[in-house]
């Protein structure tokens, strides 16, 4: 039960991650990890969190871009 639920956290911080990089990916903004924390080891854990979400963004438009279920409305 309980790796159950810390699978569930996990999954959802990853989610959130993914987010976060798709609203970077589209908007350019991103959190500001300077102004969240000074703290030089909480600093690279929240890049290296978002790192995460950047490669798992990237998964997803990989298989969507390759996908025929999809199509491209920037034509
Ligand atoms: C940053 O935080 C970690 C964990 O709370 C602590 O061990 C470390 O000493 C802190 N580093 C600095 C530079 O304040």
């Amino acid at each position: 039960m309980a790796l159950g639920r810390l699978f569930h956290y996990a999954f959802d911080a990853v989610l959130v991650s993914t987010v976060l990089a798709g609203v970077k990916k589209t908007s350019g903004f991103s959190l500001d990890i300077d102004q969240l924390t000074t703290n030089s080891t909480a600093k690279s854990a929240a890049e290296s969190y978002l790192g995460i979400g950047d490669s798992i963004y990237g998964m997803i438009q990989g298989s969507v871009v390759n996908s025929g279920y999809f199509t491209n409305l920037k034509k």
